[in-house]
């Protein structure tokens, strides 16, 4: 009965896999280039990581590294200096799913907890292969506390599966997901707003959407770095997003061997400070179809944004005067 049940199930897939056109899947979610290798890629892992059996192996081996803090620190030149600091935890990639064992999401979620930031910000990913490994993370999601709110968007693994199912429990879970919005931050912060963009790689992104409306004091919340490809005319103070892994498997240094999608090579991990603003590039927390990452260790990010000291006013001034 199982045997036949079994060959039923993959004939079906087959036959979709053939009716298909090259390059699009039929899929639960709204994502885009879900393509015939990733398709039949994903049943396979689906069917040959049944039971969560490469996440438990190789976290009870010891393989799994442990949950990196990344504190930076972006100055806002145009906060007046005795605004208060606001602090950001940012996670991401968490990748729900047989190769990240719950026991990473309860340590990266501590580390999130420990930071007693003013903002909690996800930057997708939420899950790997299914929706359905998502109910438990949110679970753990639901209890994090953030005075002034808790962000969300979706990433490309999320649109591949039931966005909408992730959606709703990330909002019962307490969060808010903005797709290609903006939403203002309450006082003392009232100047700041999150805008949120749909993933730049699968979903439906527009820039203008995601700006129109934001205060003078932009966070651009997105999934991956390809989005600073696209919000050339915009500006912003800090763009926080996961997406890359550090290429998940990388070489000592942390130089990836595969770029993880649009920019990930340019910008796979950290910081990097571009015309539009400062971008921060998380390796996040998870793992898609290797449990094992290398040279790539996860991390959640602590982004403090501050207003300028008067040394940063006195270097500004100087940097004008050479540039003059
Ligand atoms: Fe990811």
């Amino acid at each position: 009965m199982v045997p036949a049940r079994a060959a039923a199930i993959a004939a079906e897939w087959f036959r979709r896999l053939i009716g298909s056109s090259l390059s699009e899947m039929p899929i639960e979610g709204r994502g885009r280039f879900y393509g015939r290798t990733r398709a039949a890629s994903e049943w396979i892992l689906a069917r040959a990581y049944r039971g969560g059996w490469p996440a438990r192996v190789t976290r009870r081996l010891g393989l799994q590294r442990r949950v990196r803090v990344v504190y930076e620190h972006v100055v806002v030149p145009q906060w007046p200096r005795v605004h208060p600091t606001l602090r950001i935890a940012f996670a991401s990639d968490l990748h729900a799913g047989p190769t990240t064992d719950p026991s990473l999401h309860d340590e990266a979620l501590a580390r999130v907890r420990e930071l007693d930031a003013d903002v909690v910000l996800l930057g997708g990913d939420y899950v790997f292969l299914d929706a359905r490994h998502f109910p438990p993370l949110a679970d753990r999601l639901a209890p994090l506390i953030a005075p002034l709110g808790r962000f969300a968007v979706m990433g490309n693994h999320d649109l591949w599966a039931n966005d909408a199912a992730i959606a709703s429990g990330l909002d019962r879970a307490g969060f808010r997901v903005l797709c290609n919005e903006s939403v203002a931050l309450g006082e003392p912060f009232a100047d700041v707003s999150i805008c949120g963009l749909d993933d730049p790689w699968t979903g439906a992104r527009n820039v203008t959407a995601a700006f129109a409306g934001a205060r003078a004091v932009r966070v651009l919340l997105m999934h991956s770095p390809a989005g600073v490809l696209l919000t050339k005319d915009e500006r912003f103070a800090v763009a926080l997003c996961g997406h890359t892994h550090g290429g998940h498997i990388a070489l000592p240094g942390g130089v990836p061997i595969v770029a993880m999608g649009p920019n990930g090579r340019r910008h796979p991990h950290g910081r990097h400070e571009l015309p539009q603003g400062t971008l921060i590039v998380s390796r996040g927390v998870g793992a898609t179809e290797s449990p094992l990452r290398m040279f790539a260790d996860p991390d959640v990010l602590c982004v403090e944004l501050t207003p300028p000291t008067s040394g940063d006013a006195a270097r500004r001034r100087a940097g004008s005067a050479r540039d003059a």
